[in-house]
């Protein structure tokens, strides 16, 4: 008995090893980048239910990144963008020289950021519709639904806005220029600071499909809205692997809407 012990004992050493490696590797790929999960949106939905479904929506689709939902702050409030609480009964009449009514002027702010600026800021507000965002009409209706939560009623069903103009033309102008968008990474000194390929450090760190995709899960964030909040805001994350502060932190303020629009999407664009 006693020999037989001698044979077993190092061998559940190595089993334990093994177990653990194979824990390991199973356990990997649930931190890997996946697509956002889409939400399931029905025509019989109440307009309730469509906030409910809205206010994720703005969590998890970058709109976070600029704005923020600070009750009593009034517009500015601490955010890149206009402060959210309260905009319905701030936004009852819609404004002056643009919709008269909330539910059109929050379409609008969302199809069409720059038709009307709220006073004090400049057009880098993206498109809804594109890139980071990437919302689709009913999940329009949903986003709006929740914003008149906020300070009013939800009030709208789905067919009550706007579809927006020429549905899947949102995402044309820019898309079909990916040269301006390289560009633009050379233009804004990015490429200094950035490779595309893998496994090459300068600055900062690679911005190969790969490295953006585990980051991205790190974050627990679509691979969209991370790389806008990397860009806009760069103290949002920053590994030990890095010194501080070396990004610049003014890239949201200078990139209008659609530039931001169109790197987000070169970038996550480009194929692992
Ligand atoms: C890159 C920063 C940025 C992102 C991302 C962003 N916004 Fe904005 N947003 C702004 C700025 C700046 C303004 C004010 C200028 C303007 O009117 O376009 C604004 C304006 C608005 C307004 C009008 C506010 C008012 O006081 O009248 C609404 C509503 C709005 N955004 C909702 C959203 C939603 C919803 C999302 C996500 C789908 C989003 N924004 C994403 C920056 C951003
Ligand atoms: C002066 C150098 C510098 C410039 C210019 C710069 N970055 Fe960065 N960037 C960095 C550093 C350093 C980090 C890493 C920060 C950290 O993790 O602590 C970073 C992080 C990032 C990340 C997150 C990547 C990840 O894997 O975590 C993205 C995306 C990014 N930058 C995009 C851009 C884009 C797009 C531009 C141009 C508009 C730009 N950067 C310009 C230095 C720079």
């Amino acid at each position: 008995m006693k020999g037989l012990a001698a044979h077993v004992t190092p061998v559940i050493p190595a089993l334990v090893v093994i177990g653990f490696f194979v824990w390991f590797a199973n356990w990997i790929p649930q931190t890997r980048w996946q697509p956002p999960q889409k939400l399931a949106i029905t025509d019989a939905m109440s307009p309730a239910e469509l906030a409910a479904l809205g206010a994720t929506l703005v969590r998890q689709r970058g709109c976070m990144t600029c704005h923020t939902l600070e009750p009593g702050a009034g517009v500015k409030g601490g955010g890149r963008g206009p402060n959210l609480a309260d905009i319905a009964a701030r936004r009852a009449r819609g404004v002056q020289g643009g919709p008269g009514n909330l539910a059109e002027y929050l379409a609008q702010s969302l199809y069409e950021p720059g038709a009307y600026l709220v006073e004090g800021y400049a057009n880098i507000m993206p498109a809804s519709t594109g890139a980071p965002a990437k919302l689709g009409y009913e999940e329009i209706v949903a986003v709006v639904n929740y914003l008149q939560s906020l300070g009013g009623r939800p009030s709208v069903k789905i067919g009550d806005i706007a579809r927006p103009a020429g549905a899947p033309a949102a995402s044309a102008p820019v898309a079909a220029a990916p040269g301006d968008a390289k560009g633009l990474f050379e233009a804004l000194a990015c490429a200094g600071c950035h490779s595309l390929e893998a496994g090459k450090k300068v600055l900062g760190p690679s911005l190969d499909a790969g490295t953006l995709r585990q980051a991205a899960a790190a974050r627990k964030m679509s691979l969209e809205a991370f790389l806008l909040e990397a860009i806009v805001d760069p103290k949002a994350y920053e590994s030990k692997e890095f010194p501080p502060g070396v990004m610049p932190q003014d890239y949201g303020a200078k990139l209008t809407g659609a530039q931001l629009r169109s790197l987000v999407e070169y970038l996550a664009g480009r194929k692992p």
